[in-house]
């Protein structure tokens, strides 16, 4: 089965090249310098050309504070381009699986977020990925869109690693307490989404649409930081003694987040069987993978 994958090189691209080419997948990857989803006309040809069952757009502008000062790239990458992917898909035929964000949900639920919950996002970021989702589904009736929240993995930057440095470096550490999620490791979420496309490729009937993956089960950066620490300290000595829990107010960032983002992935299980690990076992897994290498 023939499956394009943009954004080739980001913490989740790498995962789902690494996992596809185990597998018996055909895999086109494409980073930004060969394939930037936001100049139309090479898309357009290389999906003419390729003609995969499959498109996964992991490519995406992920800078949420930057966002607020680069609105045009933030809009160009994550609405355009999905929107070229979609209307594209939809010319040639191609089914299209594009990843979005817990950031389109403005955080005042109490109970995790399902798919139907309506969006409000609250910064550029946010409202970009859920002008793309809307992208999607307007031009293209055969695509699966999977938002994620949280995602941390071996490659690339991101919270776990940021962690990691800053406790090998400092003593202390002032981490952020009352904004709770769902962690979820790039590895986790590449399966899923290769599962999404092995369906899409043997399934008679498939129920297209959105739907949510996270890590299973909720705690908050502070959590995360503090599970990070404990579990590296297996592998390395560690110069952080002290783990300082702060509110969003103490730790001003540019762009607004949602207090609450947790994911309700229900719909997903059902749907495909995928059942999500524990964020703190998936966690375990992937600290040890960047401290052995395997
Ligand atoms: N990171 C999170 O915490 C998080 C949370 C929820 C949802 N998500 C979503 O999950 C998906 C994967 O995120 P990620 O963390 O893997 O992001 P990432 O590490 O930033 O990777 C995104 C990749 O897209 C590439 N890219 C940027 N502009 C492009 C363009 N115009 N054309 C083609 N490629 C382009 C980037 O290349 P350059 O590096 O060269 O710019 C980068 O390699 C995204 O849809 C993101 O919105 C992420």
């Amino acid at each position: 089965m023939k499956v394009v994958i943009t954004g080739a090189n980001g913490q989740l691209g790498r995962e789902l090249v690494r996992q596809a080419k185990s597998t018996d997948f055909e895999v086109h990857p494409f980073d930004r310098q060969q394939l930037d989803i936001t100049q139309k006309n090479r898309l357009k040809q290389v999906l003419a050309r390729l003609s995969p069952a499959v498109v996964i757009n992991a490519a995406a502008y992920s800078h949420v504070d930057r966002a607020e000062d680069e609105p045009d790239r933030a809009y160009a990458v994550n609405s355009d381009g999905p929107a070229y992917l979609a209307r594209f898909c939809a010319d040639y035929q191609h089914a299209l699986i594009h990843i979005s964000t817990d950031y389109v949900f403005d955080g005042n639920s109490d109970r995790p977020y399902r798919e139907s919950d309506p969006i409000a996002p609250l910064g550029i970021y946010g409202h970009s990925k859920a002008k793309g989702e809307a992208a999607v589904r307007s031009a293209l009736p055969q695509h699966i869109i999977v938002r994620t929240s949280w995602l941390y993995g071996v490659y690339g930057h991101n919270f776990v690693k940021t962690i990691l440095k800053l406790a090998a470096e400092k003593k202390a550490l002032n981490v952020v307490a009352d904004q709770l999620g769902s962690p979820t490791s790039a590895a986790d979420l590449a399966t899923a989404t290769l599962i999404i496309a092995r369906k899409i490729g043997t399934a008679k009937k498939l129920a297209w649409g959105t739907y949510h993956y996270c890590g299973a089960g909720i705690t908050t950066w502070h959590g995360l930081a503090e599970k990070v620490i404990e579990l590296a300290t297996r592998y390395t000595v560690l110069r952080i003694r002290q783990l300082e829990a702060i509110s969003t107010a103490e730790w001003p960032t540019r762009a607004q987040r949602p207090l609450y983002s947790a994911l309700d992935c229900t719909r997903t299980t059902a749907q495909f069987g995928i059942n999500p690990l524990p964020w703190n076992q998936s966690l375990q897994n992937t600290i040890e993978r960047i401290f052995t290498g395997k």
